[in-house]
């Protein structure tokens, strides 16, 4: 298979519209080390000219433009994004949807119940898109170990994993979570024989969840933060990492092995890739230390246009 990374920041983008952290005013600035990124999404091929989109960013339409392959161009209206995805309904999730309405058939949408609760009511983007394209729903089992396919692309079998992370803040969920408010996928390729784990928002790595990441060969995964209460200190919110459904990359103050680079030590044979990194994340300084421990610690920081093969 191959994954492209069409967005790699989390919601805001890299730079947000209005923030003045010093990221974000160094990429504006074009400081050397600091590349900018749109808000998280990939898409997914099994090598055909077919793929799907996991989750619709704001940011799509800028994505679509930046890769040639989701255009193939064998009709008058035609792209190469057979179905979407969604791992939650979080607006730099979805909000990409109202941007593909023009689609001349139903948009295939594959999201859990909770999600499309959430998509119908408290973001009624479903009901909207229902006077434009249409939208033809596959819910996705959040009780149930069965992987399934999207045809056109058979060899290419996914399994939705359920995830404790957060629900959107308008949700009647954000704070009494629901199965399947957030999920992660084991994405495998038949031909390939090779699998990927993809949660990128994941607020801890439960018991349940370490079988599949343990049999992925790849695992790209939440690197909002830096630290848990990175917003706080940086002056731009109340708000620690885990109220938001992310676990962040350094150890919770007197929580030794509770942050991502301790916990992915034990995956020793996957590829390591941190997605969904949000503007104040000292990681984006592509010189900075905490850029070199990712480095010591094997983990790679997944960019805008990054292919991955598996
Ligand atoms: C999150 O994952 O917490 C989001 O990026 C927040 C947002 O979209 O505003
Ligand atoms: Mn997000
Ligand atoms: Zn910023």
């Amino acid at each position: 298979m191959k994954i492209k990374v069409l967005g790699s920041a989390a919601g805001g983008g890299f730079p947000q519209w209005n923030c003045n952290c010093s990221n974000c005013q160094a990429v504006r600035a074009k400081k050397p080390g600091y590349t900018a990124r749109t808000q998280s999404s990939i898409a997914i091929s099994d090598g055909s000219a077919n793929w799907i989109l996991v989750n619709a960013s704001p940011d799509i339409l800028t994505q679509i433009k930046n890769t040639p392959e989701l255009q193939p161009n064998r009709s008058p209206r035609d792209s190469g994004i057979a179905a979407v995805i969604l791992m939650d309904a979080q607006i730099d999730h979805t909000t990409g949807l109202l941007m593909m309405r023009e689609g001349k058939n139903p948009m295939r949408l594959y999201t859990t119940p909770a999600v499309w609760e959430d998509l119908t009511n408290g973001l009624p983007l479903v009901p909207t898109l229902g006077f434009y394209c249409g939208v033809k729903w596959t819910p996705l089992c959040t009780e149930c170990d069965e992987p399934f396919s999207i045809s056109p692309l058979d060899s290419i079998r996914i399994k939705s994993i359920p995830l404790v992370s957060k629900a959107p803040p308008y949700s009647p969920s954000r704070y009494a979570q629901r199965r399947g408010d957030n999920i992660g996928l084991l994405i495998e390729d038949l031909n390939t024989g090779k699998t990927v784990f993809y949660a990128p928002g994941l607020g801890e790595i439960t018991p349940d969840i370490l079988p599949y990441m343990q049999q992925a060969d790849v695992l790209m995964v939440d690197g909002t933060f830096w630290t848990e209460d990175e917003m706080v200190t940086q002056g731009f919110s109340q708000k620690m990492a885990a109220d938001m459904g992310h676990l962040p990359q350094t150890d919770k103050p007197g929580k030794r092995g509770s942050g991502m680079i301790s916990q992915l030590r034990q995956f020793e044979k996957q590829r390591k890739v941190l997605i969904h990194i949000n503007n104040t994340n000292p990681i984006l300084n592509e010189h900075g230390d905490e850029s070199a421990v990712l480095a010591e610690n094997g983990i790679e920081v997944s960019y805008d246009g990054m292919e991955i093969l598996a």
